[in-house]
């Protein structure tokens, strides 16, 4: 009980000057990373799109108030999250299987890992087990006590039919680049038309003016990013080197450290 309290005091004061760390859970929970990556690969072989899916709900987590788990929070009769959001409704997914790791967590080492840490580690795992690139993951992050739907709905999730600029500005407005942009957008196997591999074939269709939304076709249309565009669509290297940088930004966006929120006992409400 006693030791208990002094591992979390410390990670306390270890997180209390912001900064996240791949060894944030070393002494509090060393099995954490064997278990996400355990239950997202048997989630990944009993159906491949959860890999994509799994990636895409910690982007939607992160762009709504920070990588906080608020996309998790369930509605109530007196709340309303950010699951029936414009762009989340419906279309999100991956919650379950969330909720199976934080289960498996939990039981490993009680109270000790926010559902914000989880999420960002079965993203990095997820864009590994489709065959991209590895990463060290920075952990430590804490998990709101709030969700806002106006939030989600405020315009900071892009939306398919953004042009360039406007791409390239909700990015800015979460500390991210054009080429953050441009290399993100690379990940979704389900938009490149190729589900089998985590490979460059949505540049080299963005370059044949196949994109499937506007927005992806916006990234390669004579603009700014057109460079990119034709760098990824060349060079496997450049993308994944690029990508790892901007997945590592991503989850940095806003994290809760310190004091702030909390670990929530059911990624699902408030503690
Ligand atoms: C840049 C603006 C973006 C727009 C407008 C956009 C929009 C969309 C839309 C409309 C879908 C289809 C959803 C559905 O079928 O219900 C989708 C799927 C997906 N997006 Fe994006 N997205 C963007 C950027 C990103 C980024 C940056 C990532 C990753 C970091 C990402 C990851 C994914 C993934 C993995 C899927 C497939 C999810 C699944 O199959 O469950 N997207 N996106």
């Amino acid at each position: 009980m006693v030791v208990g309290l002094l591992v979390v005091l410390a990670q306390l004061k270890g997180s209390s000057s912001t900064h996240l760390s791949t060894d944030f859970y070393k002494k509090s929970c060393p099995k954490v990373f064997s278990i996400v990556k355990s239950v997202v690969k048997s989630a990944v072989m009993e159906e491949k799109r959860m890999g994509a899916s799994l990636l895409r709900l910690h982007f939607h987590d992160c762009f709504v108030q920070g990588c906080d788990a608020s996309i998790l929070l369930d509605d109530t009769s007196t709340f309303k999250g950010e699951k029936t959001a414009g762009g989340n409704n419906n279309s999100v997914r991956g919650y379950e299987v969330i909720d199976h790791i934080k289960l498996k967590v939990e039981e490993a080492c009680p109270g000790i890992v926010s559902c914000a840490d989880i999420v960002t580690i079965a993203a990095r795992d997820s864009v590994a087990l489709l065959g991209g690139p590895k990463w060290k993951v920075k952990v430590g992050r804490r998990d709101s006590k709030t969700a806002s739907l106006e939030a989600a709905n405020s315009g900071v999730l892009p939306s398919p039919a953004s042009n360039l600029s406007t791409l390239i500005q909700k990015f800015k407005d979460q500390g991210l680049s054009p080429t953050d942009l441009v290399a993100l957008s690379g990940t979704p196997p389900a938009r490149s038309k190729n589900s089998e591999n985590f490979d460059n074939a949505y540049f080299k269709n963005l370059k044949a003016k196949k994109g499937l939304l506007h927005s992806d076709q916006a990234l390669y249309s004579g603009g700014s990013t057109d460079w990119l565009v034709e760098l990824y669509s060349r060079c496997h290297e450049a993308f994944h080197k690029d990508l790892v940088a901007a997945m590592i930004k991503m989850g940095n966006i806003s994290p809760l450290t310190g004091l702030n929120g909390e670990i929530r006992k059911n990624c699902r409400r408030p503690n």
